[in-house]
């Protein structure tokens, strides 16, 4: 499903009733990668996934990216959908963009799930890295962003032995455009560190990280875990940064029964 919202047309798609789920995919994927929890989750709960702009059925604008224009993406789905309050899964750039949404729309927040993601803000190195990885996008197009991530998506078991699932995450990242590859670069080189938001996160939150994430490592997990008051931590075995993808039963199971703890 699609529709208009921010002058841009924002792909999204909303199954089941109960607690809405609102789910925010990692970079540079699309909505396509909760396929898993849509169907496992969507007989108990609402579940929303959205094509954050810059990917898969949302327009890629060639104009500036910034997280917090995600996050007026996502509220303006909210409004359109007529979603007060959700529970909020943010995937590593979801979780950044999660942290966004939390500083500017508090109170459209019942809890939120961190996973594989980080707080701190990139480093110098960090950000060079990002402008290696868009002139790469510029040069050599999306395959070849394919070749740089995947190495640091999935863990090198799954690399080796789940070639069904190594082609999925590739065709979703060839699907991407340019101009949303560079954008998304450009917009988590600029974001703030969240650290100092940390404490003042007061709404249930549970963190979630694949105990071999290279990308955003458990330590990043545990720093959330510490400065966060009402927040618990899983270490999923046997997955790296994409752990949704990667275990996804164990991933669905913390998911439900958090949500369900939410909804007592
Ligand atoms: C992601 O999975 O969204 C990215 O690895 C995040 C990042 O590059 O910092």
């Amino acid at each position: 499903m699609h529709t208009q919202l921010n002058n841009i047309t924002i792909g999204y798609s909303d199954q089941g009733t109960g607690l809405p789920i609102l789910f925010l995919h990692a970079f540079p994927l699309n909505r396509t990668m909760w396929a898993t929890q849509v169907n496992a989750l969507s007989s108990q709960f609402r579940i929303v996934t959205i094509d954050l702009r810059g990917h898969g059925e949302s327009d890629a604008p060639l104009w500036r990216y910034t997280l917090e224009q995600s996050a007026d993406d996502v509220r303006a789905l909210l409004d359109y959908l007529a979603i007060r309050q959700a529970l909020f899964v943010g995937l590593s750039m979801g979780g950044y963009i999660l942290f966004a949404f939390y500083r500017k729309y508090t109170a459209r927040v019942k809890g939120l799930i961190l996973a594989d993601t980080k707080a701190q803000a990139d480093t110098e190195e960090g950000k060079n890295g990002r402008f290696q990885l868009a002139q790469i996008a510029y040069k050599k197009g999306p395959s070849a962003i394919a070749d740089v991530m995947i190495p640091k998506l999935l863990s090198p078991v799954t690399i080796q032995t789940r070639r069904n699932l190594v082609q999925e995450v590739q065709a979703m990242i060839e699907s991407n455009q340019i101009s949303g590859i560079a954008g998304d670069l450009m917009a988590m080189a600029d974001r703030p560190d969240s650290v100092p938001l940390l404490s003042r996160i007061t709404h249930p939150t549970q963190i979630i990280v694949g105990e071999l994430d290279q990308a955003t490592p458990p330590t990043d997990a545990r720093l959330m875990a510490d400065h966060i008051p009402h927040a618990s931590l899983a270490v999923i075995p046997q997955a790296a940064h994409l752990s949704n993808l990667e275990q996804p039963e164990a991933f669905n199971q913390i998911v439900s029964a958090f949500a369900l703890n939410l909804e007592k």
